[in-house]
């Protein structure tokens, strides 16, 4: 009898594991298993401004803190470091008069330890950067992460590059002085209260964002994201990387190369925030265009005036 017990122990977390076994190497296999894979609305994408529009319907997201800050947790699932936020904060604003979406979790993906230039998934302008962060939101309209996340347009996503900065990111810290605790696939620690995602994400930016629908960037890579990719990266030091870099998955194989090569868009468009790529001419363009809008008596005038002349230049 208690062999048996000692043999069923044994083989059934065994026979779980072998079943759900993907890898970021074998990803062109990932279809095979996963059909949502071989599908056409795929992420990542590379996000070229030359092909983007602009949709003024795309307002400044934000997110609402619901409950003060606890101890969230960090946990090493084998793939990437992610901490659980477990509906703290929703996010506003993801499409005209739309639902709130509750932030579920953040995770990470990145390249390895001797490689400084991939690692995000996402590409800008066809270059990558060493390190993103996924966001990652589902419509209040279902009760919980998997009854949405096979939903189209349930999960909001919101990609976040890093690149190299001469110091430490003090509002990553939280995170990343507590990676050492989950070296081991499995294990799972408390961060402190100290995390703050809307000043880690520095919220006043996001009204400047890519937007296209997508798809979980790994298997079963359901076809259920609303993308927001926002095109200026935050910074982080090499150090900060580093310290992701040590993670390690089965086998005390490094967790490394977490990203997935760029999908077709095929016949979807890339939408834009943002007027220009270049802030500051993005902020004029965008004082114009309010301007232009509020001041309807001038446009008006302008007209009136123009009838003016015409009907003047008639008569002559
Ligand atoms: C980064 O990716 C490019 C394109 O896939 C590859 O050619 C290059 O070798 C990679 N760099 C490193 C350091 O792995
Ligand atoms: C999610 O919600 C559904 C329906 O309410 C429920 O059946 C399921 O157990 C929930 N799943 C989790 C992981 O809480």
């Amino acid at each position: 009898m208690l062999k048996f017990i000692l043999i069923t122990v044994l083989f059934l977390p065994i026979a779980v594991e072998s079943k759900d076994r993907w890898t970021f190497e074998n990803s062109k296999a990932w279809p095979a298993t996963y059909k949502y894979c071989g599908g056409n609305l795929q992420s990542p994408i590379d996000l070229n401004f030359q092909i983007s529009h602009v949709d003024p319907r795309l307002k400044q997201l934000y997110f609402k803190e619901l409950y003060s800050r606890e101890p969230l947790e960090l946990s090493n699932n084998g793939y990437s470091a992610q901490l659980e936020l477990k509906n703290h904060y929703v996010l506003k604003n993801v499409a005209p008069e739309s639902e709130d979406y509750k932030v579920e979790q953040i995770h990470f993906h990145w390249g390895h330890s001797e490689d400084y230039v991939n690692g995000s998934e996402h590409l800008l302008e066809g270059l990558p950067y060493p390190l993103e962060m996924h966001i990652v939101t589902y419509s209040s309209w279902f009760s919980n992460f998997s009854e949405a996340v096979k939903n189209t347009r349930a999960l909001a996503v919101i990609g976040v590059f890093f690149e190299f900065g001469k110091e430490d990111n003090s509002l990553l810290e939280p995170i990343v002085k507590t990676l050492k605790h989950i070296q081991h696939k499995g294990q799972t620690v408390f961060i402190d209260g100290n995390f703050d995602l809307k000043a880690l994400i520095d919220e006043k930016r996001l009204y400047r964002y890519y937007r296209y629908d997508g798809s979980l960037t790994n298997p079963p890579c359901y076809e259920s994201v609303i993308w927001n990719v926002l095109p200026e990266p935050l910074q982080l030091s090499v150090k900060q990387l580093n310290a992701f870099q040590t993670l390690r998955a089965e086998k005390s194989q490094l967790i490394k190369n977490t990203y997935r090569s760029i999908q077709p868009l095929g016949s979807r468009k890339l939408f834009r925030s943002f007027y220009s790529q270049d802030i500051q001419e993005d902020d004029i363009q965008r004082k114009i265009l309010v301007s232009k809008g509020h001041d309807q008596y001038s446009f008006v005038k302008m007209k009136f005036s123009f009838v003016l002349i015409s009907l003047l230049l008639f008569t002559i």
